[in-house]
């Protein structure tokens, strides 16, 4: 039986990732989500993007050059006795799978959205992993300090472009540049925005009423009056606050409020910790595992290579999901079969490694990875072999033809771009009767391609052609005696092979995907392969 120390550490923490697009506000959310908790471990990435807007690279040149992060990190802080688990995605457009990826280790999802912005594209795609999953999602429309689209609008992009219900928590006054501060509709107050001391008071109903005329005194008669229709309508027509669906992600709980002014980021963080989840049961190959089963078991949802270009290593980055973490515990290595010793767990993950003693089902470790892990490998304490369930491999948007300038150097080539495919920073795929010089290699941002070349070039001395590709879309097929040669097609598409030899479509448009499931009615055409 787990004892009580134990169960406490489980149910106080709390892993949750941070989506959205660039420039909506993560990183000003993060920091001051960590100003709250006065941060324990703080990665490189969130204070080194700030410090020095261009340079800084944890591990890489090309971080350098482009003054991005190119990978996420792991930030870990206390408040109010909870143990909270930030997994930082990377904020640029050129984003790659790894920001998918983080996401499987996530127990729940912040969405930040600019409140003049709307829905991005980014957030749309992140949304729909986390909708995969079913995992809470809390919603955070940032900027409000700033003119913005009405929330009345904002709320129906949520619903129609993301497909998710919505309850506002609270709402907004004075959207159109002149902020005045959000009605909480639960508590029935309004915590005044004050532009000048960047802090905030609160009014409260006595009569536990939007209509109290103490509101009408502090906004005016026109802000008051426009907030009591506002409110009303939501009450009658708004989706109802239902926790159950919240706990499903079938409904996302919304907060308006300003980041960079810390308004509204304190009411947002608590409710938010009270509400979500500690972390929960996965699935394995032995049904549910739940966090509290004695047997330390976790997967590894990630792998970075050279993040110390001195020493030329790779971590595994392993999410924890049941048992009790100790250094250098020896582990079982369930799909090749052979024990390891985790004997120098880190947990956090950018400039300042900090060597972890113990670590709980939630937290993310990395260890050293001497090349024998593979994403969505399981580690496992005890010999029952546990192993759960694959990790997605997520649809390229990107596709080169690839292969080696010096034809001497193939092996080489292939060595460096299969290691590049296992850290899941690229994905390969192999042309039907077409040997291995010229692969065809798909990423899912274009970022990727360069970190190929760079890569390639620094770390197995191989100089590479690169020759975009049209297509756009990937499809693996799942269909009983797939034949290559009977399958219909369209003139655009293109039929080949990913690493484990599952068939797989390249297709140019939406078009074709189309055309190609209504010739082939047997097939069916997954965006998504698990490993
Ligand atoms: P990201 O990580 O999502 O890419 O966004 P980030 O936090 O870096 O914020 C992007 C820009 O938006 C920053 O301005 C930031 O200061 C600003 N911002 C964030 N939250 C708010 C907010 O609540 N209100 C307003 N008005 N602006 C906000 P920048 O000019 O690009 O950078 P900086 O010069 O401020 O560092």
């Amino acid at each position: 039986m787990a004892d009580k120390s134990f169960l406490n550490e489980v149910n106080r923490r709390r892993t949750f990732a941070i989506i959205s697009h660039p420039d909506a506000g993560k990183t000003t959310l993060t920091e001051k989500l960590l100003l709250y908790g006065g941060a324990i471990r703080l990665a490189g990435s969130v204070k080194a993007r700030r410090a020095q807007k261009h340079a800084v690279s944890d591990w890489m040149e090309i971080e350098k050059q482009r003054g991005i992060s190119v990978t996420s990190s792991v930030l870990q802080f206390e408040y109010n006795n909870y143990c909270v688990n930030i997994l930082d995605t990377p904020g640029h457009q050129d984003f790659s799978e790894d920001t998918y990826r983080t996401l499987m280790a996530a127990d729940s999802a912040v969405m930040v959205i600019d409140c003049a912005k709307g829905v991005e594209p980014q957030t749309k795609k992140l949304f729909e992993v986390c909708r995969m999953r079913g995992i809470p999602i809390f919603t955070f429309i940032n900027k409000l300090d700033r003119a913005g689209k009405h929330p009345f609008e904002l709320m129906e992009e949520i619903e129609k472009v993301l497909g998710i219900q919505s309850y506002p928590m609270n709402w907004p006054i004075g959207t159109d540049g002149d902020f005045k501060g959000v009605f909480d509709r639960q508590k029935h107050q309004i915590e005044v925005f004050h532009e000048k001391n960047h802090g905030q008071s609160i009014v409260e109903s006595t009569v536990s009423d939007v209509s109290d005329p103490a509101f009408k005194d502090l906004l005016g008669e026109s802000y008051h009056n426009q907030l009591m229709e506002e409110i009303e309508l939501l009450d009658m027509a708004g989706d109802d606050y239902d926790l159950n669906k919240i706990l499903k992600g079938e409904l996302t709980p919304v907060f308006f409020g300003s980041a960079m002014t810390t308004f509204g980021v304190k009411p947002f963080l608590e409710y938010f910790l009270s509400t979500t989840n500690p972390p929960s049961g996965r699935m394995s190959n032995h049904g549910e595992i739940s966090p509290e089963n004695d047997n330390f078991t976790g997967f590894v949802f990630k792998i970075q290579a050279n993040m110390n270009p001195a020493h030329r290593d790779r971590i595994a980055f392993i999410r924890i999901c049941s048992g009790e973490f100790e250094k250098g515990m020896e582990v079982n290595h369930v799909r090749v079969n052979k024990k390891v010793r985790l004997s120098q767990p880190q947990q956090f993950l950018a400039q300042d490694r900090v060597v972890v003693e113990k670590a709980y089902p939630g937290d993310i470790i990395g260890v050293h990875d001497p090349g024998i892990f593979n994403i969505g490998d399981t580690l496992c304490q005890d010999g029952s072999k546990t192993e759960y369930e694959g990790i997605p491999m997520f649809a390229s948007e990107h596709f080169a033809k690839v292969y080696a300038k010096d034809s001497m150097k193939r092996k080489q080539f292939l060595k460096g771009v299969t290691q590049l495919a296992e850290e899941g920073a690229i994905q390969v795929y192999r042309q039907l009767y077409i040997g291995t010089e010229e692969l065809i290699i798909g990423v899912v941002g274009v970022l990727q391609f360069e970190v190929l070349e760079f890569r390639l070039q620094n770390e197995y001395g191989v100089e590479i052609k690169m020759q975009q590709l049209p297509y756009k879309h990937v499809r693996w097929v799942e269909m009983k005696d797939f034949d290559p040669d009977t399958f219909k097609t369209t003139t655009d598409t293109l039929i080949v092979e990913d690493d484990n030899e599952k068939p797989v479509l390249l297709f140019q448009n939406e078009w074709s995907i189309q055309r190609v499931a209504e010739r082939n009615p047997d097939a069916v055409l997954k965006e998504i392969s698990v490993h």
